[in-house]
């Protein structure tokens, strides 16, 4: 067998070991990781299939293939998540953001007036993807990132840096739990974890083995985490202040039923390009 030399060779190559290995992504996969090892673009590997791939590129390939072959995701490999109109440094402290939380940012931005300064509070904010995107569409805005997870926090004030929003924004590590009331926050947003613990097993390798078990577990029920925000809204939040937090498809019903409980107008829920049930949206109307 003539070992694979040119771009080409080496894209088809790897595309068959990761789709013979059960990687349902396999063309994409490949691409996005022999871009990375020979930093290329999108466009130059079509323009440039015919180009000898030196030896040097195919080691570092190599040892990315390797790692997606065991269900590492390319965007761990690679260390960075496209997520909204950016590029997020993602890291084992972080959840990788999914494009299926988007919903939660489209479901702000369409309450919010974005000409207004507003206070965001972000609830578990991991990589920092969902406040950093809000703070780029409402540019009078400010925010707080809180995570129980220091390796998180640090991850998320780094891409505050680089997608230059420091000055507008600030990370705390502290469980939300321990906050202190404010009654100052217009916007309250969050993605806890929600995944109920019987079902963490059964996820793919590519989250259960990848993601931290803390963005990921949400108690018993997969509620927890809802029932002790649902708890700390009212004391954060600012007069007829917004709250969106992202649900796993199957809870629209108990979490509505948690934030009624605590006092909330349930406004909407909006599903997922899936159609699945994604985000609630509540306001906090003081009586
Ligand atoms: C599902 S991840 C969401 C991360 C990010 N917001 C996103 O959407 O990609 C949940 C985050 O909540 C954090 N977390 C879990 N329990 C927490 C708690 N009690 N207090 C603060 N943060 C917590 C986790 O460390 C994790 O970063």
């Amino acid at each position: 067998m003539v070992e694979p030399v040119t771009v080409r060779d080496v894209l088809l190559d790897v595309q068959d070991r990761l789709r013979a290995n059960g990687i349902d992504t396999p063309e994409l996969d490949a691409r996005l990781l022999l871009q990375a090892a020979m930093g290329l673009r999108h466009e130059d590997l079509i323009i440039e299939a015919a180009l000898s791939v030196s030896d040097q590129e195919r080691e570092k390939l190599e040892a990315m293939v390797a790692r997606r072959l065991a269900h590492e995701p390319v965007s761990r490999i690679l260390g960075r998540r496209a997520f909204w109109n950016a590029d997020f440094e993602v890291t084992t402290d972080t959840l990788d953001p999914r494009a299926d939380s988007e919903t939660l940012v489209e479901g702000v931005l369409s309450h919010v007036d974005r000409t207004k300064p507003r206070a965001l509070l972000d609830l578990g904010t991991g990589t920092g993807c969902l406040l950093l995107s809000l703070l780029q569409e409402l540019p009078r805005a400010t925010g707080l990132g809180i995570d129980v997870s220091a390796g998180a926090v640090e991850t998320a004030r780094r891409n505050a840096e680089s997608l230059r929003l420091a000055d507008r924004v600030e990370f705390m590590e502290i469980n939300w739990n321990d906050l202190t009331p404010s009654g100052s926050y217009d916007v309250v947003i969050g993605n806890p974890p929600y995944i109920a613990a019987a079902d963490i097993a059964d996820l793919a390798p590519e989250v259960r083995d990848y993601d931290p078990l803390t963005a990921l577990s949400g108690g018993a029920d997969g509620l927890d985490c809802y029932r002790e925000i649902a708890a700390l809204l009212p004391a954060v939040l600012a007069e007829n202040g917004l709250v969106a937090l992202e649900i796993g498809a199957a809870q629209a019903e108990d979490v509505k039923g948690i934030l009624g409980k605590a006092g909330l107008v349930v406004l909407q829920t909006l599903t997922d390009l899936a159609g699945h049930d994604r985000c609630i949206i509540a306001r906090w109307m003081r009586v």
